[in-house]
Order: C-alpha cells, then sequence, then structure tokens
C-alpha cells in the first residue's frame, strides 16, 4: 500500500497502546489503576454545562466563524487581561478545537519542510509528531545539566539556519516543574533577537502550587505589535476539566491568526458552537471550582511525593504544578517501556514511559485521579519491584505471587 511520507513518520502512541491494554483488562474484570491519565476527574463547571445544554435545547447548532465565535473572542479577550494583563483584539485571537488544534495551524501557518522547532526535553508528547507533520523536523533539548531546568544556552547551541520556532510547555507536561522567570525572559529575548517563533503553551499555568505565580511572558516582550512572533496557547481542557469539550486558543499577530483561522476553516470549519458556549460560560463564570482542582491537586502531589519516598531507588523532582510527575526509575530499568509493561502486567498500573516525552528510564506518574488509586499504585508498583517484598500481594481477593526476580 502507497502511504505518504508524512504518514510514515507518525509513530504508533506507546500511550495509546498501553490504555487500550488497560481497557480490554479492565473489561475482562481485572483491577486496573491508571496513573497514566490527562485529565482531572472533576466536574466541568455548572455555568458550562448548563449553557451549552441551552443551546443545545434550543435545536438550533449551527456552523461557527472559523475563527470562533464573537463571544468567544470576547472570552479570550478577557482571560488574556485578566491573566496576563494584555490587552487584544479580535483580530489577535483565535479559537480551536483544544491548545491541540491551535498549536497544531500555528505550526502549520509558520512551517515549511524541513524547518525546525527547538523544544526543551522533556517534552508534551505530541509536538515531535505535531512538527512532523508540517514535514519539518523536531529538535528536542534536553537540560545539559541533566535537570528539568533548561538554560538559555541548551537552546541556543541547537539553534541552526533552518530554525523556525520554539516551544516553551511550562509548568511542564511531564515533568510538573515551572520554569523560572528569568529563563522564560532570556527565550523571549533571544526569540525577538533571532526572528523566532515562540510558542508558550501556557495550558496548565493555572494549576501551580507552593505560592508560586504563573510566568507572563509578555511582560518580557518588546515588541507586541503587528510584527509580533510571540504566539500564546491556552485552554480550558485543564484548568476547566473540561478535556472532552475541546476548546482552546492561540493569541497572536493579526497577519498570523489571519492565516490560522483559514487553514483551520479548511480543517475543521469552526469549534463546534455547543462547545464554545461551555467555554465561553467557563471563562465569565464562578471560578471556585479552578480553586478546588487546584488545592486537590496538591493535596494529591504530596500524597504521591510522600508514597514515592518509600522507593529506595527513584529520584523525584517535585513538581510545581500540573498533575504529573515524571519520576526517574532508571534504578529499576532504563527501558521506560518495558518498565511500563512490567508494571501492567504483573500489578496492573498503568504508567506513561519517559521514552515518550524524550527521557527513557523515567516514568510518568499521573496525580489527578483518586487518592485511593495514587495509594494502591504506588504500594503495587513498590510490591513489584521491591527484592525484599513479601511473596505475595492481595488485591481485594485476589492473591499476586511473585514469579520474577
Ligand atoms: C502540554 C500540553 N499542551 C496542550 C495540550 C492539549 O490540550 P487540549 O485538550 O486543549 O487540546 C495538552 C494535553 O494533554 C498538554 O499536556
Amino acid at each position: 500500500m502507497s502511504i505518504s511520507q508524512i504518514g510514515r513518520t507518525i509513530g504508533e502512541s506507546v500511550t495509546l497502546r498501553m490504555n487500550e491494554r488497560a481497557a480490554v483488562m479492565r473489561a475482562k474484570g481485572d483491577p486496573v489503576i491508571h496513573l497514566g491519565g490527562g485529565e482531572p476527574k472533576s466536574r466541568a463547571p455548572l455555568d458550562a454545562v448548563v449553557a451549552a445544554a441551552n443551546l443545545l435545547n434550543s435545536g438550533e447548532v449551527r456552523y461557527t466563524p472559523a475563527a470562533g465565535t464573537p463571544a468567544m473572542k470576547a472570552a479570550i479577550i478577557r482571560y488574556t487581561k485578566d491573566f496576563y494583563f494584555h490587552r487584544v483584539t479580535p483580530e489577535q485571537v483565535i479559537a480551536s478545537s483544544g491548545a491541540k488544534q491551535a498549536i497544531m495551524v500555528a505550526l502549520q501557518a509558520i512551517l515549511n519542510p524541513q524547518d525546525e522547532v527547538i523544544f526543551p526535553a522533556p517534552y508534551w508528547v505530541s509536538y515531535p509528531d505535531m512538527v512532523k507533520l508540517c514535514g519539518a523536523i523536531p529538535v528536542p533539548a534536553p537540560a545539559e545539566d541533566g535537570t528539568f531546568y533548561p538554560r538559555l544556552s541548551d537552546i541556543t547551541q541547537r539553534v541552526g539556519s533552518y530554525t523556525r520556532a520554539v516551544i516553551i510547555n511550562s509548568p511542564n507536561n511531564p515533568s510538573g516543574v515551572m520554569y523560572a522567570a528569568d529563563f522564560i525572559r532570556e527565550v523571549v529575548e533571544f526569540c525577538e533577537k533571532e526572528d523566532l517563533y515562540l510558542i508558550m503553551d501556557d495550558i496548565y499555568h493555572r494549576l501551580i502550587f507552593d505560592g508560586k505565580k504563573p510566568v507572563n511572558c509578555y511582560e518580557y516582550a518588546q515588541s507586541l505589535g503587528d510584527k509580533s512572533k510571540l504566539i500564546v496557547v491556552n485552554g480550558v481542557s485543564k484548568q476547566y476539566a473540561m478535556t472532552g469539550f475541546r476548546i482552546g486558543w492561540a493569541v497572536a499577530n493579526p497577519e498570523l491568526i489571519r492565516v490560522m483561522s483559514n487553514i483551520q476553516g479548511h480543517q475543521t470549519s469552526g469549534p463546534p458552537g455547543v462547545l464554545q458556549k461551555a467555554a465561553v460560560a467557563a471563562i465569565n463564570g464562578v471560578q471556585s471550582s479552578v480553586e478546588n482542582l487546584r488545592l486537590t491537586l496538591r493535596n494529591n502531589r504530596d500524597i504521591l511525593l510522600e508514597r514515592l519516598k518509600s522507593f529506595d531507588g527513584v529520584h523525584v523532582t517535585p513538581p510545581d504544578g500540573t498533575f504529573y510527575c515524571f519520576a526517574d526509575f532508571n534504578h529499576y530499568d532504563g527501558d521506560s517501556a518495558r518498565l511500563s509493561e512490567f508494571l501492567l502486567d504483573k500489578v496492573q498500573v498503568v504508567t506513561v514511559p519517559g521514552v515518550e516525552f524524550g527521557m527513557d528510564g523515567y516514568l510518568r506518574l499521573s496525580f489527578c485521579g483518586a487518592v485511593k488509586d495514587i495509594t494502591e499504585g504506588i504500594e503495587r508498583m513498590k510490591w513489584a519491584l521491591d527484592p525484599n517484598a513479601p511473596n505475595e500481594l492481595y488485591i481485594g481477593d485476589r492473591k499476586l505471587v511473585r514469579d520474577w526476580t
């Protein structure tokens, strides 16, 4: 069968494979614990649900403008003013079907085949494939000092004549760490000086702990006019627990937004009106659900970190935000895909292998689920990996017997 060159470069997702296996195991009645999830389990805000239901009830659900409804654009403008203290016009914003589509159409609008896009590693799994979908080349930039905190030099040493853009995601999926304000300032200044696009993926910027404040990239930008190459991405998925509503957005210069809207118009048309209604209501409505979610996640993070201390060889960088912890399991197995499969096979715990995020030997553990799942999941993992653990473990009335060393 003849498959396009681009189609051939897009690999199978290990995460999806693990999820499928977990779903099959669950259907068979296996007591699977999912520490691999990427979505909060709380309910969407009531304002959002009511607004969507009202439009559905009207039965008048139509096409929307390619870049979003006027009300959606107004909500994004308000959001940008409230959280970034930055005023933008409707021509500078686009609403998309998730932050994922906002990033995708931005990349399609700025990249030519063979162009290069640099992003710190570990990175969100989709960046490399999104870049490849444009026929361009992903350039991951692991921090030279082995930490999750990149320095400007980690980026600059990878810049060449094909470099077109840099993507920064802080707080970061998968590490949960928030990059220092100084680093963000340096990247903003560097990209302006070198005339590179800078995509700030701020999707987790309201889910931050320990009194830390999100870093506002606009504070460091010199040129915010029509020539600005800063693209700021956000969305309702994580902060409002509205992953299934598929609404995200980008704020950028009017010319770029015009091109992104054209691309999106031919790709999917405007995002569904019912879902935009819900997103507008979430942004303009009562905000207590975001704070409740943040406090729950902080509590879950603390429980997870406490439990992970009981492992001898696991090294952890405490997450500053998000709902992920990227723990170093090299002591047990440097092959994270194998280790992940082993944990699923032996103790029915789903984790995401670090290799998916550009760092083998690590596992991404999510703390967006129930506390009981976190504590029991970690307990099972410890039993599976600790050679001194008792030979048997009970999961409910099921007895697991260690048949490995
Ligand atoms: C870093 C990052 N950016 C973007 C997204 C996409 O979010 P959305 O659901 O709005 O498409 C995710 C989702 O996991 C993410 O982790």
